[in-house]
C-alpha cells in the first residue's frame, strides 16, 4: 500500500477507520484526535449515543489504526471528556502500547453552569508516544515566559522562557477580543460561540492556539499530521499554517465541505487565530510587571523575622525553579 493512498493536504470524507485503512504503516509523525465523547452531542451525521461497551470497542479500533499509521517516532494526542478519559488512557497504554508522556488538563473559565454539581471547566489532553526513547518534542517551540522573569524580573531566569505546565488555561483575558460580555456560558470546552475566531458552523471547534502548541511541540515542518475526526478542520488548518503536511478524515459531507473551504482560505505562514500566550494577564506584583527592561527595578523588599512576623506567602515566595 502506498503512503499516498490518501492524498495529502486535504480532508477526506468518510469513516476514519476505512480511510486510515488506506494509509501505509508509519505514514504520519503526529496524530491529533478529538473524537465524539459519547455524551449525546448533536452532530449532523454521527449519532453520539453508543452503548458504553460499543463506544470503547470502537475507540480501541480507531486508536489501533492511529498506532499503525504513526511512524516509529510518532506522537498521538487525544482530547477526551471525563466520561471516558480513564478508560481510553488504559486502552491506549495497556492494550495498544502507547506511552503516556503527559496527562494535560485543559482548563477554561467559561464552563457549563451546573446547578447541582460543580460546573465542568476542563477537558483532558493525553500526550502519547509510540516509543518513549524516540519522539519529537520541540522544547524551544513552545516556551512561555516564566514567573521568575515576567513577574519577579529575576536575572537568573532563562530568557527563552520555560516549558508550560500540564494544566493549560484559557481565560477571557487571554483572548481579550474573543469573549463578549455575555459569554458566561460555554456549552463545551471549545471555541465559545462568542469567540470571534469561531467559524460558526461546528459546535466543537477548538482554538487554533491549542493545536498550535500541540503541532509545534510534537512535529517538524514537513511532517505529516493526521486528524481522524476533522470537525471544523482546526488541526488541518493549523498544520497548513505551520508548514506541515496533513491528512484529515470527516464523516459528515457538510463538515468536510466546510473544512475544504476553510483550508482554501489560508496559506502556510499565516498567523494562528487568537492570542498566543497569556502574556497580558500575568499577575501584578508590588513592583509591577517589568516587560520593559529599560525601566529601573525597585529594590526588592527584605524581611526580618522580628519586624515582619507574618509575611504573606506571596511576599516570601521564592521563584519556582
Ligand atoms: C469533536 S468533533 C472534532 C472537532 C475538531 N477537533 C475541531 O476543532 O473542529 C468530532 C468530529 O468527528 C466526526 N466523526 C464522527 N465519527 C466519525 C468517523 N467514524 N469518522 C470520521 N469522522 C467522524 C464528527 O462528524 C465530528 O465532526
Amino acid at each position: 500500500m502506498s503512503a499516498n493512498a490518501l492524498t495529502l493536504d486535504r480532508v477526506h470524507r468518510g469513516d476514519c477507520l476505512d480511510l486510515m485503512g488506506r494509509l501505509a504503516d508509519g505514514t504520519a509523525q503526529l496524530a491529533f484526535a478529538d473524537p465524539p465523547f459519547n455524551i449525546g452531542y448533536d452532530y449532523d451525521t454521527y449519532d453520539d449515543r453508543l452503548a458504553a461497551n460499543d463506544y470503547l470497542a470502537w475507540s480501541k479500533r480507531w486508536m489501533a489504526e492511529v498506532h499503525r499509521v504513526l511512524a516509529a517516532n510518532g506522537t498521538f494526542w487525544l482530547a477526551i471528556g471525563d466520561e471516558y478519559a480513564a478508560e481510553l488512557k488504559v486502552l491506549a497504554t495497556r492494550e495498544l502500547g502507547f506511552t503516556c508522556r503527559s496527562w494535560v488538563v485543559w482548563y477554561y473559565t467559561f464552563g457549563v453552569n451546573c446547578k447541582q454539581k460543580f460546573s465542568r471547566s476542563h477537558a483532558h489532553l493525553f500526550h502519547f508516544v509510540k516509543d518513549p526513547t524516540n519522539f519529537t518534542f520541540n522544547v524551544d517551540a513552545i516556551r512561555v515566559p516564566s514567573a521568575r522573569e515576567l513577574v519577579y524580573g529575576d536575572k537568573r531566569a532563562n530568557a527563552k522562557g520555560r516549558l508550560p505546565d500540564d494544566t493549560w488555561i484559557l481565560r477571557p483575558q487571554d483572548l481579550p477580543e474573543g469573549f463578549a460580555a455575555d459569554g458566561d456560558t460555554w456549552y463545551f470546552p471549545r471555541v465559545c460561540g462568542t469567540f470571534k475566531e469561531r467559524s460558526g458552523w461546528h459546535g466543537c471547534q477548538m482554538p487554533e492556539q491549542l493545536l498550535g502548541r500541540i503541532i509545534r511541540s510534537s512535529s517538524l515542518p514537513g511532517d505529516v499530521v493526521i486528524d481522524p475526526f476533522g470537525g471544523s478542520g482546526t488541526t488541518l488548518a493549523v498544520a497548513k499554517k505551520l508548514g506541515r503536511r496533513f491528512v484529515g478524515c470527516e464523516l459528515s459531507e457538510q463538515y468536510a465541505q466546510r473544512i475544504e473551504e476553510r483550508l482554501a482560505s489560508i496559506e502556510p505562514g499565516d498567523p494562528l487565530d487568537g492570542a498566543p500566550e497569556p502574556l497580558k494577564s500575568a499577575p501584578a506584583t508590588a513592583d509591577g510587571r517589568r516587560l520593559d527592561r529599560s525601566t529601573p527595578r525597585r529594590p526588592r523588599r527584605r524581611f526580618k523575622a522580628t519586624s515582619d512576623p507574618q509575611p504573606t506567602l506571596f511576599e516570601t515566595e521564592k521563584p519556582a525553579r
